[in-house]
């Protein structure tokens, strides 16, 4: 397994990390060690979960423990690392609602100062470490003052309590505001963003890349076979596939004519599909490391081999051309 290193933190990572939002329901929670294990022994060191993972409304599949039950998607991490002390890097996040009845209207000042120690406080707890390795804030919040944001992820480096701090979903425009505010403040600035990168959705090569470039910054790309849309024709029929993951539906049958285009130019490169969809992300100069969400030792196998494929001119130019029609609830949602 290959690593890099996240910015200029001096934080080195697998560039294949293990994705943990679906803990708890796929893996269930009996087999989560085992999948944690096999990644371990297939050269994995970074594992990325959120305080809002696993045990939240919106993952209530039919059919799966009521989420009352279910231990959230830290704990489960937190059992399966145990012991392993810095032979691993955990990332994980704060920002999102968590908790029972909390309408959409009252998703405000979720990176206040208050929330983000409190909300660290429970995932150092769930996770059983000391430290976290890479903390995010998980998405924008317009009803905090950026300073005030800014400070405390500053504030957690400085005491130790983490070991650096990065953006998800944020814009281009609004990471070079909240890098400008760091530099304003004397603060520590973020050094890695997670956003959603694939075949499929290339939005953040015009708007983000450069703006991580010049910072200096990480890139750590999630959602990288589009939610199951590069994993093959089969992988987008299956029912919790899209974002029927994440609480919606699952792929139109449009996006499944699209699975079976992409399958065929993986095919033609001599690839299956998830992997050819994870050798190109590799291979972006601006991708430190690819968040898989493998769910079984079988996807993960295969997403690791994608970290040895060394894409040629011409595979790269295939898969590059790659023509998915763009679908636009996956390029746009
Ligand atoms: N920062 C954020 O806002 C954010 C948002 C979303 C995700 N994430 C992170 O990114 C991780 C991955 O996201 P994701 O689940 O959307 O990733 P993904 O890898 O793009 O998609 C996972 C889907 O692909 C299927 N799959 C994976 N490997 C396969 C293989 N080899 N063959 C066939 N099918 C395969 C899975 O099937 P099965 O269901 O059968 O396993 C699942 O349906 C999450 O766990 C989380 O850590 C972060």
């Amino acid at each position: 397994m290959q690593h890099a290193t996240v910015g200029a933190s001096g934080i080195e990572v697998s560039r294949i990390a293990l994705g943990t939002a679906t803990f708890g329901l796929s893996p269930r929670e009996d087999d989560v060690a085992a999948l944690v294990g096999a990644a371990r022994d297939l050269g994995v060191t970074c594992f990325d979960t959120a305080n809002s993972y696993g045990n939240q409304p919106g993952y209530d599949w039919p059919g799966v423990t009521r989420r009352q039950d279910r231990a959230s998607s830290e704990e489960l991490l937190g059992r399966a690392l145990r012991g392993a002390g810095d032979e691993v890097v955990v990332a994980t996040k704060v920002g999102e609602p968590v908790g029972e009845g909390r309408p959409t209207s009252e998703w405000r000042g979720l990176l206040t100062r208050a929330h983000v120690e409190e909300q660290l406080a429970v995932s150092r707890a769930r996770l059983g470490r000391e430290r976290i390795d890479l903390y995010y804030a998980h998405l924008p919040d317009p009803w905090t003052p950026l300073e005030e944001t800014v400070s405390v992820f500053s504030d957690l480096v400085d005491r130790g309590d983490i070991g650096a701090w990065g953006l998800s979903n944020y814009t281009g425009e609004q990471t070079a505001e909240v890098l400008a505010t760091a530099a304003a403040l004397g603060a520590h600035p973020p050094v890695v963003h997670q956003p959603r990168y694939h075949l499929a959705d290339r939005a953040v090569e015009r708007d983000l890349v450069p703006v991580l470039h010049r910072a200096g910054m990480g890139l750590a790309a999630y959602s990288p076979l589009g939610m199951g849309l590069l994993a093959g024709r089969a992988a987008a029929e299956r029912r919790w596939a899209g974002h029927a993951r994440w609480g919606g539906s699952g792929f139109s049958a449009a996006e499944v004519e699209a699975a079976g285009r992409f399958e065929a130019t993986a095919a033609s490169v001599g690839l299956p599909a998830a992997q050819a969809a994870i050798a190109w992300l590799l291979d972006r100069q601006a991708v430190t490391t690819v968040v898989v969400g493998a769910t079984s030792e079988k996807h993960l196998r295969l997403a690791c081999a994608a970290a040895d494929v060394e894409l040629d001119d011409a595979g790269r130019s295939v898969l590059d051309a790659v023509d998915l029609g763009t679908p636009a609830r996956v390029a746009g949602a």
